[in-house]
């Protein structure tokens, strides 16, 4: 298959091709999708193949406007309108009950909900609407990869895979959306991301904001009362090629620890990488010392983390050591990503 390459000022072609039953990759402030018309059968099950994504890892919708989800779901309560209304257009996605008939089953991996959000990227927003349907999108990268964050990781993951890529530029927030489902009077944190914890709590009031599957909090509280999941929870994620290590806690404690797991790793004749905030970076020596930014500023490493752990793979790093970061804000989010990249490897200083 051709992949076709197109520039913001083509993006009626890209949602020609959509429209068409096309697969097509775009940018959203979160990292880039793989797009394909969520009402069209075929179609998703090319965005599944083209991705090697387990058909029972469901996809999210995007829409245009709250009135678009609205007619996805078979039901919208109060609370989950006023997180609309409070976080969209942005990086929130809402699972929804889902109205029989909207989408494809293949959408919602056979669910009775089906996640929804509506993205904040211009581009983003102009294709879904000019496509003038619902768009189920993925991260555009291939699975276990890291979500891509330029057009240059989606071409290396899916060039020939899909029919197109509408270049954006870099994405916002470099990390996927926050995945919530309400319950009752609770919302549910099945996925941290852009929207974080602390700006839902602000925005909802007393109502109850629970941690996902992510904490041992959450994992206790999960058994006891059926807290929802996500399906892709269970999968392996953003694992780069060589072995990561996540050195979590004081900062201060850190660059003793840090430096002591690369020279014992060094001695087994290992290629060492170490990614570390812009204040610690210059304290390493290493086969490659990457720079997350300030450790002020953890948006700057959520934007940078895929990209960085692309890198580590190009540079055929075989052993990496992660600096954590605090989990207030959207390190929530980061953290998540890094114990993922980790598989569990955690050294906690
Ligand atoms: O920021 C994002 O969310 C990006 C951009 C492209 O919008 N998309 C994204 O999609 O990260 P994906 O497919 O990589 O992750 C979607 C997550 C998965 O963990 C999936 O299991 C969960 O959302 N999900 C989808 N539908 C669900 C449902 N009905 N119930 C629970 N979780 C669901
Ligand atoms: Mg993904």
């Amino acid at each position: 298959m051709m992949t076709q390459y197109w520039s913001v000022d083509e993006t009626n072609e890209a949602a020609a091709a959509l429209a068409a039953g096309g697969i097509v990759a775009f940018p959203t402030e979160t990292v880039y999708g793989l797009g394909g018309d969520a009402g069209n059968t075929q179609a998703v099950r090319r965005i599944f193949e083209a991705k090697g994504r387990p058909s029972d890892n469901p996809l999210i919708v995007h829409v245009e406007d709250v009135p678009a989800a609205m007619r996805l779901a078979k039901q919208v309560s109060d609370l989950e309108r006023l997180l609309m209304e409070a976080f969209w257009p942005g990086p929130l996605t809402l699972v929804l009950p889902v109205r029989e008939g909207v989408v494809s089953s293949l959408v919602t991996a056979g669910l009775d909900t089906v996640a929804v959000r509506v993205p904040a990227h211009e581009v983003a927003r102009e294709l879904i609407a000019a496509s003038g349907r619902p768009i189920a999108a993925p991260s555009a990268n291939r699975s276990g990869r890291p979500s891509p964050t330029l057009a240059t990781h989606v071409r290396g993951d899916l060039d020939g895979r899909i029919d197109g890529l509408l270049d954006g530029g870099p994405t916002g927030v470099g990390l996927e959306s926050t995945v919530v489902q309400v319950v009752g009077d609770r919302i549910h944190i099945l996925r941290p991301g852009g929207v974080t914890r602390e700006m839902l709590r602000q925005a909802v009031g007393e109502r109850a904001v629970v941690d996902g599957a992510d904490s041992q909090a959450a994992e206790s509280a999960a058994s006891q009362e059926q807290a929802p999941r996500s399906p892709g929870v269970k999968y392996a994620h953003y694992a780069p090629q060589g072995e990561l290590l996540l050195v979590a806690g004081n900062p201060a404690d850190m660059i003793a620890a840090v430096q002591a797991q690369v020279a014992e790793a060094k001695a087994r004749g290992l290629r060492v990488g170490v990614l570390a905030c812009a204040e610690h970076a210059p304290r390493y020596e290493a086969d490659a010392v990457l720079d997350f930014g300030s450790r002020s500023e953890p948006e700057a490493a959520a934007q940078s983390l895929y990209a960085l752990l692309r890198e580590c793979d190009e540079r055929g790093l075989d052993f990496i050591v992660a600096e954590g970061y605090d989990e207030r804000g959207i390190g929530a989010a980061l953290m998540n990503r890094l114990r993922k990249a980790a598989g569990g490897r955690v050294l906690q200083v």
